[in-house]
């Protein structure tokens, strides 16, 4: 089936917005995932606001042989791989956990992907792998490197992508570079829900607005900004579903070209996207946008600079635009209020 996608992690924040976008676009889901950071709750939400069952299997990446009793049962087209751990922090103190969970998992769904002649795919990359960047906006040609095991994890399986493009070139491995995903559903249910503390600022930000957290520590007020504090590149989270459903279009599109003309190759090999909005915001931006749109006052105070943080980062977007055809076009107050309708409905998350 031309249309059947697998969606690992797609119970997760990104994965359940993109799989309502994909419905929405005519795609076939089938959703697997562990549920380690995530929940029933959201694929039954995703359900509701699509108006249609969605096949759900619990199962890990790890375990090849679930994954074959998966593609045993389905022809899929492709794969989009959101299935990951994301905590920065938590991969500093548990690298094993997560190079086997995101790079021995990746390689395990490669390797069925394999058996089963699927050969699309498009993983969830992040802008950790450009590290400290030396220009911006940032394109696809700057270099690489990483200073944490999860940063590394995803640029290692970008190199086993780049390799197994080169071995075998039938693939076609679309590596979208994901600046920093923010907001949440219009509908406001479903959004992102972090287990403990936030480690991220929109969530940390919207905890305080609904009085869950005193208040926000701003990490560095001395960076060589706009105001001295971070500068990020946020992009709505529907915006980035749309994202992924624009990569299959056009993954789509490039196989469909000289089909039948066996001598012909139309497979894209690897290719990195970055998704962004090509804008910074900064910190103090970013808390001004939230305490208007919520009318909540958002106290914070500045401590010292987080280990590891940058100064900034923006995308260059002209080849998501070029390529996929697609640009972001929800703004930071758009990103606020659907965080806030989500907090607010929602201030245990999915519990
Ligand atoms: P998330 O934690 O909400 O979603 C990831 C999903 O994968 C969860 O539902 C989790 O249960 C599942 N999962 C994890 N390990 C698994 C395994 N071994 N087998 C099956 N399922 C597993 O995270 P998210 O924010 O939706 O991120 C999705 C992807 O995008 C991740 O790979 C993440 O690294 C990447 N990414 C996220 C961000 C961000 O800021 N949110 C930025 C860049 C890249
Ligand atoms: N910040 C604060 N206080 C907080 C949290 C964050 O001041 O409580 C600041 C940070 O110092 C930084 C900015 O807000 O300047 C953004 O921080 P986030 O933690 O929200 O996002 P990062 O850019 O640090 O990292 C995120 C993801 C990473 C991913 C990266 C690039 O957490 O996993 O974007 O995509 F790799």
């Amino acid at each position: 089936m031309k249309n059947k996608i697998l969606v690992t992690g797609g119970a997760g924040y990104i994965g359940s917005h993109t799989c309502i976008a994909l419905h929405q676009a005519g795609y076939e889901i089938v959703v697997y995932d562990n549920l380690s950071n995530s929940s029933r709750e959201a694929i039954n939400r995703v359900s509701h606001l699509i108006g249609a069952p969605i096949e759900f299997i619990k199962g890990d990446i790890r375990d090849a042989k679930a994954l074959r009793q998966v593609f045993d049962a389905h022809q899929f087209f492709g794969v989009i791989h959101f299935a990951g751990l994301k905590a920065v922090g938590e991969s500093v103190a548990k690298p094993l956990l997560y190079y086997n969970n995101n790079v021995s998992g990746t390689i395990t769904l490669l390797e069925v992907m394999t058996e089963y002649d699927v050969k699309n795919l498009v993983f969830s990359s992040s802008a950790t792998v450009y590290g400290d960047p030396e220009t911006l906006p940032i394109d696809e040609t700057a270099p690489r490197s990483c200073t944490n095991p999860y940063g590394q994890s995803k640029l290692t399986v970008e190199h086993i992508l780049e390799d197994l493009a080169v071995s075998d070139t039938s693939w076609s491995l679309i590596s979208l570079r994901y600046f920093n995903p923010v907001g949440a559903h219009p509908s406001g249910q479903i959004g992102e829900d972090p287990n403990d503390i936030p480690n991220n600022l929109m969530p940390y930000i919207s905890q305080v607005a609904v009085g869950k957290l005193e208040k926000l520590s701003i990490f560095g007020n001395d960076y060589p900004t706009v105001d001295g504090t971070g500068v990020r590149d946020f992009i709505h989270v529907t915006d980035l579903a749309q994202g992924h459903v624009s990569a299959l279009n056009y993954l789509d599109k490039q196989l469909s070209l000289n089909e039948g003309d066996t001598t012909q190759q139309n497979s894209v090999g690897f290719l990195p996207i970055n998704l962004g909005t090509g804008k910074g915001t900064s910190v103090l931006e970013l808390v001004s946008a939230f305490s208007e749109v919520s009318r909540q006052a958002i106290p914070y105070q500045f401590t010292g600079r987080r280990a590891g943080d940058i100064a900034s980062c923006y995308a260059s977007v002209s080849s998501a635009k070029d390529l996929l055809g697609w640009e972001a076009k929800l703004s930071i107050t758009d990103m606020c209020q659907d965080t806030w309708r989500w907090q607010i409905a929602n201030p245990n998350g999915y519990n």
